[in-house]
């Protein structure tokens, strides 16, 4: 039950029962691209099933900035469509404004490597979490490539003033840690240089942008390394096709759903079309590596996604979790589930080591600071051990005040939490949910009715 609750945090009870069908909303990830690539691509694109999110809208905005006209309309937040119109790549504007990129990483790291193409200059800004994250590794290959970057503190923190060049040359880049943004930022800068842009990462991170570009006509080169490890490539300057999409339900955002019934006594719940694109599943291949019992329905072959992401109806019921090793090469696959991957951990028998996460400190919050000291407040035996996280099981979690660091994946893995442990559990900024998941705690209500 939601009840009254100190300000800023909201009350969530134990539940009896949880049973119902929820749709996702509109996978965060690919609605960012979807929005871009239609920016980048000349004509019409219609945008079916994006994520209404905080994250998404700011990207929209970025769009718009740039010379973009986008039409939204739906009025259900989880998944509302656009029709976005662009003169092209070759005929974008210089923003009058500043870009403010919000809470969104993806937003400021793939919106630089389209501007750092451009013609022109422009600010890129976020908010307070924003301008505390790495963002060197993005200004480094685009200065490479030979835009001009500069921001605080030497070039590594946001705000960043950007001017771009019609004359950017391809590199080669190796990604220092797996980074689905950092790569993305570097092949869309690649796409407006003369020549081949390559990026290299040690573990295969999320494809969504090489997808979608293939699908828009862009021949993007992936070669898969023996270490588990890849090589991108794009040949520019080269035009991006304008295409219609239909997104996705979004895993992340599924992944609460599915460790809550998971862990829970009486659970049954049916997951609608979520995406589950082979380097996004990684969550439901490690729940089922922890004895979650998750069937998986594949919809239809493709339907019509036409950039060719898999989806399924995932039913998931109450199940007996055991603990698990996860290793570093596992992380890049479930990086935004590893919160909610860790509270299956602490209620699950055994003993979790979930190795090489050192890369949450660097989200929304501190991840890694955030789920010890939530979960250590719910009664979980739970410590970081440099860069993993060694959860002892089995403990029954007692509610408790938990601060989520205004970060949506936190809040909502501490809500989820709520669900199971004993009395009431106070989430704190639990409106940080919208940046991902608009409706989230509507849902927490509806599915324990
Ligand atoms: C994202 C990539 C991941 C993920 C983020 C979204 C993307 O970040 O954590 O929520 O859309 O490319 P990194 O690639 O920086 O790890």
């Amino acid at each position: 039950m939601l009840g009254a609750a100190p300000a800023d945090s909201v009350a969530v009870g134990q539940a009896r029962r949880l049973r119902g069908e929820l749709h996702l909303p509109g996978d965060k990830s690919i609605s960012h691209r979807a929005l871009l690539l239609a920016l980048l691509a000349a004509g019409e694109g219609r945008i079916t099933g994006a994520s209404d999110g905080r994250d998404v809208r700011a990207t929209a905005d970025v769009a718009t900035a740039l010379g973009a006209h986008l039409t939204r309309s739906g009025d259900d937040p989880r998944a509302v469509d656009y029709v976005v119109v662009s003169p092209g790549r070759a005929a974008l504007s210089e923003p009058t404004g500043i870009l403010d990129c919000r809470n969104s990483g993806t937003t400021f790291r793939l919106a630089a490597g389209i501007i750092a193409g451009l013609p022109g200059f422009a600010v890129l800004d976020g908010d307070e979490s924003l301008r505390r994250r790495p963002m060197g590794r993005v200004a480094a290959p685009l200065v490479a490539m030979g835009a001009s970057v500069a921001g605080r503190a030497g070039t590594t923190l946001a705000p960043f003033a950007v001017t771009g060049s019609i004359a950017l040359r391809g590199i080669e880049h190796a990604t220092s840690i797996p980074s689905a943004q950092v790569k993305s930022c570097v092949l869309l800068a690649g796409l407006a240089a003369t020549g081949s842009t390559s990026v290299r990462e040690s573990t295969f991170t999320r494809d969504h942008t090489e997808r979608m570009l293939r699908a828009r006509g862009v021949a993007v080169r992936t070669e898969h390394l023996d270490d588990g490890g890849a090589v991108h490539t794009v040949v520019g300057p080269t035009t991006v096709r304008a295409l219609d999409e239909r997104v996705p339900g979004d895993i992340s955002g599924a992944a609460f759903w599915m460790v809550a019934a998971a862990i829970h006594p009486d659970a049954d719940l049916l997951l609608r079309n979520v995406g589950t694109n082979p380097t996004r599943r990684g969550i439901i291949d490690l729940l089922r590596r922890m004895g979650a019992e998750i069937e998986e329905r594949p919809v239809g072959t493709g339907g019509s996604m036409v950039s060719g992401e898999p989806s399924a109806d995932l039913a998931v019921r109450s199940s007996t979790l055991h603990g698990i090793d996860v290793d570093p090469g596992e992380v890049a696959g479930a990086i935004d589930e590893i919160p909610i991957l860790c509270l299956a951990a602490a209620v699950a028998s055994g003993r979790s080591r979930i190795r090489g996460v050192g890369e949450l400190r660097h989200k929304e919050s501190d991840r890694v600071a955030g789920i010890v000291a939530g979960l250590a407040a719910l009664g979980a035996r739970v410590r970081a051990d440099g860069d993993d996280i060694e959860i002892e099981g089995g403990r029954e979690l007692r509610g408790a005040p938990v601060a989520s660091l205004d970060d949506h994946r936190l809040a909502m893995t501490f809500a989820v939490a709520g669900l199971v442990a004993e009395g009431t559990t106070l989430v704190g900024q639990p409106a940080s949910a919208d940046i991902s998941y608009p409706g989230f705690f509507d849902e927490l209500e509806r599915v324990r009715a």
